[in-house]
């Protein structure tokens, strides 16, 4: 039986009157830049500038083995000549999605500037030195929190606490710590972009970057 149905409580909640205005700027085709990692890199540059809380923050989607989409937030920590990249843990549901499908989406929101990023690309793991050499630049309780968590898995707190503190026994002389085998990067290699920026009267701009032919083929898509 559906369990909503089941629990006979009212648990919906109206949102239709909710409505933003879109008062940012037109995006016109001939403003774009035609590589668009330039497109991304001049976006971020103003979401930075923006001071937004989490301007880096990006919605990944993988697939799990039965084609089920899931989707939660991560940092992108760079953004490279053909992709970007995020950290994360190895053996968590999201990494062992990617090692079954290395397929991904990608979706940043910057809301203040009524602008969306869409991205599709391929991901593979970075090489151990790269990500070790992230981890290092990390603040000793985020390594720490990396090396005693075993995401995704279920846990209680007595047992994550009590795993912190195995942890910085184990490493108490040292003020930063090895990165863990099971931690590290992904790169996600892009073969699509969407940028969206919101516009007043709902005709929001869309414009579409696909490869063709080693080419970047750029579209408007009706909004
Ligand atoms: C603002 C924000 C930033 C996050 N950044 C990361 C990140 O960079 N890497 C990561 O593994 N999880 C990050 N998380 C946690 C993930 O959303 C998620 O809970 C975790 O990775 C487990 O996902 P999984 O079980 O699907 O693998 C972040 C969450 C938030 C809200």
């Amino acid at each position: 039986m559906d369990q909503y149905r089941a629990s006979n409580k009212r648990i919906g909640m109206d949102l239709k009157n909710v409505r933003a205005e879109y008062l940012q700027q037109e995006l016109h085709v001939d403003d774009l830049h035609q590589d668009p990692f330039e497109q991304l890199r001049s976006w971020f540059d103003l979401a930075l500038k923006a001071n937004l809380n989490y301007p880096n923050a990006a919605d990944l989607a993988t697939v799990d083995h039965e084609g089920q989409p899931h989707s939660r937030i991560i940092l992108i920590k760079d953004i490279l000549d053909d992709g970007v990249t995020f950290f994360t843990n190895y053996e968590s549901d999201k990494a062992l999605h990617i090692d079954n499908n290395p397929k991904v989406g990608l979706n940043l929101f910057w809301k203040e500037l009524d602008r969306q990023v869409r991205i599709l690309g391929q991901s593979r793991k970075l090489s151990q030195a790269e990500s070790e050499a992230y981890f290092q630049s990390r603040p000793l309780e985020s390594q720490i929190s990396a090396f005693a968590s075993k995401q995704s898995r279920v846990t209680d707190k007595n047992t994550l606490l009590s795993s912190v503190a195995n942890v910085r026994m184990q490493f108490q002389d040292l003020d930063k710590l090895p990165c863990p085998p099971y931690w590290g990067g992904y790169h996600v290699k892009i073969h699509q972009f969407e940028f969206w920026q919101g516009r007043p009267t709902r005709l929001h701009d869309r414009f579409r970057y696909r490869l063709e032919n080693f080419q970047w083929i750029i579209e408007r898509l009706a909004p």
